[in-house]
């Protein structure tokens, strides 16, 4: 029996959660492998405290979670709890892979990942106010961080035997502190002689990807450069509705979709699950579960075949629970 912590977060995270937890129980008794218990605690506007020490307790007895966006305020208000558990844990790499799973709007494969740095950069998020008119806000660097996630991001290059890695940074602009990061990824990409290092600095990334997305297959960057890239890159493959991700560091792993928690949608049925529901295949893959991981992946990417399967931020019909039903057949007649 695996022991799983599930946080529903807010907004459509409660659909998105439950549609993917279903999936993952069917594809693990498909494949007749061990149960999932799963440990259900709130966080946010849905908890009695913001971040509720049971739910803390759970994470660090289980080190593994399937987690539903959160909703954070803007401006005043607390700061936001999916980064103080990244913060918290040092879950260092945010990993997000990037695939064209459906016709889109370009005809070349993509197919590439995105390395966060997870736990500093701009979202330390360390303000003050000098006076009213003046606020300065700090971009932490630190050597350890950027050469970790360098490390992170050449080994997973290395482990698929792939050729290139690109680190997107400002350090013509931000010398210090971007310059800090692209010294300690070009560091480390020493010790892997086999695997190319492409620097991109951020604007022209952002520019390149809309125009050759096909050319990337690993990228590493800092905290609010990967933020904005992944949501871009989202916009590539078909929307926020398809792209899974994980926080990961060395004992601990938190699995959770790119997107947020959607509010001008929640409760109405409409959300697409799939990117959560890709966020339990890495869950799955993680557990060493590969056949059922592989088996769930196929079943939406089938379901996703046929366009009047799909939810309708993709042109579809269906809605967050018969989408989930289609999946389930498809699994079912694999
Ligand atoms: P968002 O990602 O929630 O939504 C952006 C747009 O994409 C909206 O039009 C939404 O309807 C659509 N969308 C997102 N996910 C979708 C899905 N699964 N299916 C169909 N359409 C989908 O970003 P937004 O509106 O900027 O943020 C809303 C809240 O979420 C904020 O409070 C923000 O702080 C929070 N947030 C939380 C994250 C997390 O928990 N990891 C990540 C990003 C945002
Ligand atoms: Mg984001």
């Amino acid at each position: 029996m695996y022991q799983i912590t599930l946080i529903p977060g807010d907004g459509i995270g409660p659909e998105v959660t439950a549609s993917a937890k279903a999936l993952i129980e069917a594809a693990l008794e498909k494949h007749q492998s061990p149960k999932i218990a799963w440990d259900i605690q709130n966080a946010g506007q849905t908890a009695e405290t913001i971040l509720p020490d049971v739910l803390l307790n759970s994470l660090e007895k289980n080190k593994i979670a399937l987690k539903g966006p959160i909703t954070t305020p803007i401006g005043k208000g607390f700061k936001s709890i999916n980064v103080q558990l990244r913060q918290k844990y040092g879950l260092y790499a945010n990993v997000r892979p990037v695939k064209k799973i459906i016709e889109g709007r370009y005809d070349e494969n993509i197919d590439f990942v995105i390395f966060r740095e997870n736990t500093e950069g701009l979202y330390a998020g360390v303000e003050r106010v000098d006076s009213p008119d003046r606020i300065i806000a700090e971009k932490i660097t630190t050597r350890q961080a950027s050469e970790r996630i360098g490390r992170a991001a050449f080994d997973y290059a290395h482990k698929l035997g792939l050729n290139k890695v690109t680190v997107v940074h400002k350090a013509n602009i931000l010398k210090q502190c971007d310059g800090l990061f692209l010294e300690s990824v070009t560091k480390v990409s020493k010790d892997y002689p086999d695997i190319d290092l492409e620097a991109v600095i951020v604007d022209n990334m952002a520019m390149q990807l809309v125009m050759t997305p096909s050319k990337y297959q690993v990228i590493v960057t800092t905290n609010l450069y990967g933020d904005i890239l992944s949501d871009l890159s989202a916009g590539l493959v078909g929307g926020l509705g398809l792209v899974p991700g994980a926080n990961l560091n060395d004992d601990m792993a938190v699995f959770e979709p790119v997107h947020g928690s959607a509010p001008d949608i929640a409760g109405q049925d409409l959300a697409n699950p799939t990117a959560c529901i890709l966020s339990g295949v890495m869950l799955l893959e993680h557990l060493g579960e590969i056949e059922a991981a592989h088996s769930l992946y196929q079943a939406v990417v089938d379901t996703l075949n046929t366009p009047s399967k799909r939810t309708k931020d993709l042109g579809g019909t269906l809605g967050t629970k018969a989408y989930t039903e289609a999946i389930l057949e498809s699994l079912g007649s694999l």
